[in-house]
């Protein structure tokens, strides 16, 4: 691997105590250029543009897929991913479906590695800091034939972030408009499935919704996934999450959270959800708790959900099973508890 420290740093003039995600961006980027049927030789460089031709495969036919994950700093300074593994397997699978040629293991894991090694000083320590990580690959060929772009470029850019209390999360159940359909690409993480998430959004948002619960786009009596988040509810006792589907995207935070459930012996069902079962169990009250998770928040609580011009609040519930999965995802990820599952990679 080729690597070019930059000349300057620009870390001094970031106020870390108030991080806008995903604005501000470290001093190295890893690259590497797919070109006649292989992956050739990566490099890290500076941070810096890229120049493309208008013309660039990418911007007409959006053959575009990425991934993101966190890096982690203990109170020692050891830097840790969490499941990086899981991040490459998805973004092949990816991959795979929009006619993109996969990309190394040893490519990724030894990238990451290099790449955060000589950024570690973006990582700050303690609960709450994290360093982005945005993996993407793109078709990078020059010219508008409608086929499989044959030049990709991988790339893997890192973001400082903070995480915040997200704010109170009032969801609409949406039954207009669909994020995925079967035999589609909602369960990639490819560019154009987001693209298309943001118009019924601000609608959402402007009805004073934060997100919007995707349903199934054949009948839309079913829960699928929110925004950039899978969705798990507690009725009773049981903590219910749909199951992955060529409509879901297979996220490592729900994985995680069924994985840690297993261990711990408590009641869990992966089924499906119904939007009926969903407002009856709020109206008898044995809805406890909604949540979404993923790598962003973790686990974010939902405080109502809207569904045909009603909505229906969560009880405010002592000690929720939210916290405590949440706390036991946090305590794995800083190095602050056994990691039982071998889930932590270490960096540096
Ligand atoms: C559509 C969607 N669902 C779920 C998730 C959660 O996945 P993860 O836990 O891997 O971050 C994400 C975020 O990547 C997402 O974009």
């Amino acid at each position: 691997m080729k690597v070019q420290i930059s000349k300057s740093t620009t870390i001094n003039s970031v106020d870390f105590s108030s991080l806008s995600f995903g604005e501000i961006f470290t001093d190295h980027m890893f690259e590497c250029d797919f070109e006649n049927g292989e992956w050739k030789e990566p490099k890290i460089i500076p941070y810096q543009p890229i120049k493309m031709d208008p013309s660039t495969s990418v911007f007409h036919y959006g053959q575009a897929i990425f991934e993101g994950l966190k890096a982690y700093k203990d109170k020692n300074g050891q830097v840790w991913l969490f499941r990086p593994e899981e991040n490459l397997n998805r973004l092949n699978k990816s991959a795979i479906r929009l006619s993109i040629p996969e990309f190394p293991k040893s490519f990724f894991l030894e990238g990451l590695k290099k790449l955060l090694t000589i950024d570690k000083n973006w990582i700050k320590p303690g609960v709450g800091n994290s360093l982005y990580i945005r993996p993407f690959v793109f078709a990078s060929q020059a010219g508008v034939q409608a086929s499989p772009s044959n030049k990709y470029k991988f790339m893997i850019i890192c973001s400082p972030a903070k995480s915040y209390y997200s704010g109170e999360t009032n969801v609409k159940i949406e039954e207009k408009y669909s994020r995925a359909a079967p035999g589609g690409v909602g369960y990639a993480k490819t560019a154009g499935n987001y693209a298309a998430q943001f118009y019924p959004t601000s609608l959402a948002i402007k009805d004073g919704f934060q997100q919007i619960i995707w349903t199934d786009s054949n009948t839309n009596r079913f829960v699928e996934e929110s925004g950039t988040m899978n969705i798990f509810v507690k009725i009773d006792n049981t903590l219910i999450t749909t199951p992955i589907s060529d409509t879901i995207l297979d996220g490592v935070t729900r994985k995680s959270i069924l994985e840690i459930a297993k261990s711990l012996g408590l009641n869990y069902e992966v089924r499906q959800l119904s939007v009926d079962e969903l407002v009856k169990s709020s109206i008898n009250k044995s809805l406890k708790e909604m949540f979404g998770c993923g790598t962003a928040v973790v686990i974010n609580p939902i405080k109502s959900f809207g569904f045909r011009n009603k909505k229906y609040t969560l009880p405010i519930i002592e000690d929720p099973i939210s916290n405590f999965l949440k706390e036991k995802i946090i305590s794995i990820q800083y190095n602050l508890s056994e990691d039982i599952f071998n889930w932590r990679y270490k960096i540096c």
